[in-house]
């Protein structure tokens, strides 16, 4: 039994409620969920007679041990389960298909009980909360998972509440405490599921990041929240499989995708609240280039200031993400595609700035050590680079994460994930644990 089990099965039985919400009725995508949630449950109860799963206090619990990650990711998936007074679901080696979709169907309130003798019981165990390894859950990721949600809220309703999704950004502030490093180290969460909500997300943490390392206000950053969360949401509304199909794109597709931007800003504008203009002209203006090329023809005019900054953060997280149709780069290596569209693609006095905020190696780098360890740049107190140990020379995961001080010939190269074969999630519980461990 392991965390990442763990999260498979939730992330499974997210989908299966999301399957069931949309279709309703029985169709070959939800069977197909449901046996994915059968195949996730018999890896999760493998080599024990029962597994249980609690929620408590805003997070998920694998028996005792929290899932920090899961939490965020599958965060309406808690709330859910909490609206519903699910605080413990045990599941038995061998849980049925039948047992295991009733589950899914009684989480998203499409069925209101389940048999007390089945292969999953829900509150058939009472773990008091202080029997939990309980941390206190970051007000960044509890704001993460709330805007994730915010997103699917959209796509769901199609309708859009200026005033919910600013709240949202509230909480990002408050979460983060001012302080860019913990947004950075936020922001290296990408899902491969949901591209285009993991990406606004954490377009909006770098954004506002910049956006104070620039000296804008409070206020005004709230608004570059708005407007970079939203900067996409022309992609929300528009066909979502043609946008998250693997491979190119087909001509048609692509005359999709480029209309999201109007899309994007007749929905903001035909919602109502503050803000609404700014967030308007950044989802209209965020693939107009500086040199005027880009779409859609803005007739000679430049983007404005907020359209700008995120037209960088926006390339800057596309490049770092991993792609159906290309991989992830490093943080480095984006900086030097960012850097070869100055003034041409990009304001090149904003992206100075922007690579001076970032710094030679961002918080969620990844790097290789001389010893052959690897360990992720978090947030330092001072000038040095700091980092905490994630995988141990010889490919373990460490006991106890460390943290350590990077010298200037510390690093014998950068990496990707998927290159150290590393789970974005399993890192940010690493560097969590460690902080923790520090309190
Ligand atoms: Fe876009």
């Amino acid at each position: 039994m392991s965390e990442l089990n763990g999260r498979n099965f939730l992330r499974a039985l997210f989908h299966v409620g999301q399957r069931m919400l949309r279709s309703g009725v029985s169709d070959q995508l939800l069977e197909d969920a449901i046996t994915a949630l059968v195949d996730a449950a018999k890896m999760l109860t493998a080599g024990s007679e029962e597994v249980v799963l609690s929620v408590a206090r805003d997070a998920f619990y694998l028996d005792r041990k929290m899932l920090a990650h899961a939490s965020t990711e599958f965060h309406s998936l808690l709330k859910a389960m909490d609206r519903r007074k699910i605080d413990s679901v045990t599941i038995l080696s061998g849980a049925t298909r039948r047992d295991l979709a009733d589950l899914a169907a009684l989480v998203v309130g499409k069925s209101s009980d389940l048999p007390a003798e089945g292969t999953v019981r829900v509150n058939d165990r009472a773990l008091a909360v202080s029997d939990l390894d309980m941390r206190p859950m970051s007000g960044l990721r509890k704001s993460y998972g709330d805007s994730l949600d915010a997103l699917r809220g959209v796509r769901d309703t199609r309708t859009l509440q200026l005033g919910e999704v600013l709240s949202v950004v509230d909480g990002f502030i408050a979460g983060s405490g001012g302080d860019p490093g913990s947004s950075l180290i936020m922001a290296t969460v990408h899902n491969h599921d949901e591209i285009t909500y993991y990406h606004s997300v954490n377009v909006c943490l770098l954004s506002m990041a910049l956006g104070r390392f620039i000296g804008l206000s409070t206020d005004q950053t709230r608004l570059l929240g708005l407007s970079a969360l939203l900067h996409d949401v022309g992609r929300v509304v528009v066909d979502e499989a043609a946008l998250q199909r693997d491979g190119r794109l087909s001509n048609e597709d692509w005359a999709q995708v480029r209309l999201h931007p109007q899309e994007g800003a007749l929905a903001i504008m035909a919602a109502s609240g503050p803000g609404q203009e700014l967030a308007a002209a950044v989802a209209l203006e965020h693939h107009v280039r500086m040199d005027g090329g880009g779409y859609p023809s803005l007739e000679g005019r430049h983007p404005a200031l907020f359209s700008r900054l995120v037209a960088i953060i926006d390339a800057y997280d596309a490049i770092t993400s991993h792609r159906p149709y290309r991989p992830a780069r490093t943080p480095n290596e984006a900086l030097r595609v960012l850097l070869e569209g100055a003034g041409t693609i990009h304001d090149p006095d904003l992206l100075r700035l922007f690579i001076e905020m970032m710094g030679h190696y961002p918080p969620g780098s990844l790097l290789r050590l001389p010893g052959g360890e690897v360990a992720m740049v978090v947030p330092g107190e001072d000038e040095a680079v700091a980092a905490v140990v994630v995988r141990e020379a010889d490919g373990g995961s460490p006991a106890q994460p460390r943290r350590i001080v990077v010298g200037a010939g510390d690093v014998a190269a950068q990496l990707l994930p998927d290159e150290a074969g590393i789970d974005p999630g399993s890192l940010l519980e690493l560097v969590e644990q460690e902080e923790h461990a520090r309190r």
